[in-house]
């Protein structure tokens, strides 16, 4: 089974950026974390991360029929992106929808998420933990 993770704008900053709210591990630990997930589980991934709203559009497009799920953390683009929900619609891949910290506890321009439109769930507030339990959901599909 492949799996698409899908990592938006700044999470490259992970470990510098906030880290009193996005902890001290960098993208690049993020990454490792993720690999080594999909391994014990016995899936594919491959990781995309972009800032540009369009390569991520760009990049959900070109996973049709290339992927079997998506895992996506739109960063910043979850709260404002209808193009992102439109591009998850258009290829029909199930997709599960990732936040390292709890939008729903945050400011109320969080709350909002256009990704949940589509995603069958959502993980939020775990950490590096919820791209491991969006995994292993689609792990379980697959047994
Ligand atoms: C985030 C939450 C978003 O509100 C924020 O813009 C991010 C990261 C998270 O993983 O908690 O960049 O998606």
């Amino acid at each position: 089974m492949k799996i698409l993770v899908i990592n938006g704008p700044n999470l490259n900053m992970l470990g510098i950026r906030e880290p009193d709210i996005y902890g001290r591990r960098d993208y690049k630990a993020l990454c490792y974390y993720i690999m080594s997930t999909a391994s014990d589980l016995g899936l594919s991934v491959e990781i995309f991360q972009s800032n540009h709203e369009g390569a991520i559009v760009d990049k959900i497009q070109a996973a049709y029929g290339a992927f079997d799920g998506i895992v996506i953390n739109a960063a910043a683009y979850t709260h404002t992106s209808v193009a992102i929900l439109d591009a998850l619609k258009a290829v029909g891949i199930p997709a599960v929808e990732v936040h390292l910290t709890d939008i729903n506890a945050r400011e109320d321009f969080r709350k909002r998420s256009f990704p949940a439109l589509y995603c069958f769930e959502s993980i939020v507030g775990k950490g590096f933990e919820g791209y491991a339990d969006a995994l292993r959901l689609f792990a379980e599909t697959n047994s």
